[in-house]
């Protein structure tokens, strides 16, 4: 049977990758809403991305629910530079025919949660945590219906993308991360060790473009506009695939490996706002809270199935 997954999640153009290497998997996995968020460009832009992305994979069934507009106390900070002043660089998809959902994301969370079996829905995040801190906060009992909770956040050993000690998703909202880690759920984080691992070199992209599909052409077109990401050492090898790793996770756990530890995130401290304190060696006797994937065991296979799924959508 399909795991039953909500997206949670700021496209952004590797979301956009990552919404439809998930829906190039109806067999392991079956998406049950998008949930938008404020993060890589203001909220309107996300949720209409979202259904625009949805409509180019035939999938406008799936509902979108536009979730918060800000970060729980701060104020919404952009990477334009890097995806563009629409969310999807370079991509020109038509304006989405079915609108977005009435329901406040952080309600539609709320309701399904509590309506679920327990343990029966997984929550993938691919932006600020915002909209599953604020419904945990305000009904805690949804913990219940949580399987387990995957998130692309953090930096240890890399370092950070926005300041040099912080990941884009914690930083943009680090009292979100806060509740999140402190939440009690199975959590396991993909940072920036691991997805700086992942990118769409020029070889791979070469691949993409031979497949004939729009999903295929239109994720493409994203990855091939220049790379604002600040790691210039790297932009001949072209640019992260850090979003889409928490899908290929969900299919295929053994491509990755990491260790389960604790992870705090500080959120007083101007210089390191955002970063994620990874214990790594238990250092602090503080209990572990997350699994923290920093290992690729099989980069081939983590790319092939990129392919093999975006070749399944019209
Ligand atoms: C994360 O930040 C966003 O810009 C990307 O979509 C990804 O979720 C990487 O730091
Ligand atoms: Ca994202």
């Amino acid at each position: 049977m399909a795991r039953k997954i909500i997206i949670d999640t700021d496209p952004g153009k590797d979301d956009a990758a990552a919404i439809l290497l998930a829906l190039g998997a109806p067999e392991e996995l079956e998406v049950l809403s998008l949930v938008a968020v404020a993060g890589n460009v203001p909220l309107a832009r996300t949720e209409g991305n979202a259904r625009r992305l949805l409509e180019l994979a035939g999938r406008a069934d799936i509902p979108v629910y536009p979730g918060c507009a800000r970060p729980l106390v701060r104020s919404v900070i952009t990477a334009e530079h890097v995806h563009g002043e629409t969310g999807l660089v370079g991509l020109v998809l038509p304006e989405p025919r079915v609108p977005a959902q009435a329901a406040h994301g952080v309600d539609h969370l709320i309701g399904t949660l509590r309506a679920a079996a327990p343990g029966e829905i997984t929550l993938c995040l691919l932006g600020p945590a915002t909209n599953l801190a604020m419904a945990l906060v305000k009904a805690p009992e949804i913990a219940r219906g949580i399987a387990e909770v995957v998130w692309m956040a953090g930096a240890r050993s890399e370092g950070g993308n926005v300041t040099p000690a912080s990941e884009y998703n914690v930083h943009a909202d680090p009292e979100a991360a806060a509740v999140l880690l402190e939440s009690g759920l199975k959590l396991t984080l993909l940072p920036l060790d691991l997805t700086h691992q992942l990118r769409m070199t020029a070889p791979r992209l070469e691949r993409l473009r031979r497949i004939d599909t729009a999903a295929a052409r239109a994720v493409a077109t994203l990855f091939s506009e220049p790379d604002g990401t600040p790691h210039h050492e790297r932009e001949e090898e072209g640019a992260p695939l850090h979003d889409p790793c928490v899908i290929a996770f969900l299919l295929r756990p053994e491509l990755f490996a990491g260790r389960f530890i604790n992870v705090a995130v500080e959120t007083a401290s101007p210089l390191a706002l955002g970063m994620t304190v990874a214990d790594w060696f238990g250092v602090t006797g503080r209990p572990a809270n997350a699994t923290w994937l920093n290992a690729v065991v099989d980069q081939e296979g983590f790319f092939g199935l990129l392919l093999e799924r975006l070749a399944r959508l019209p």
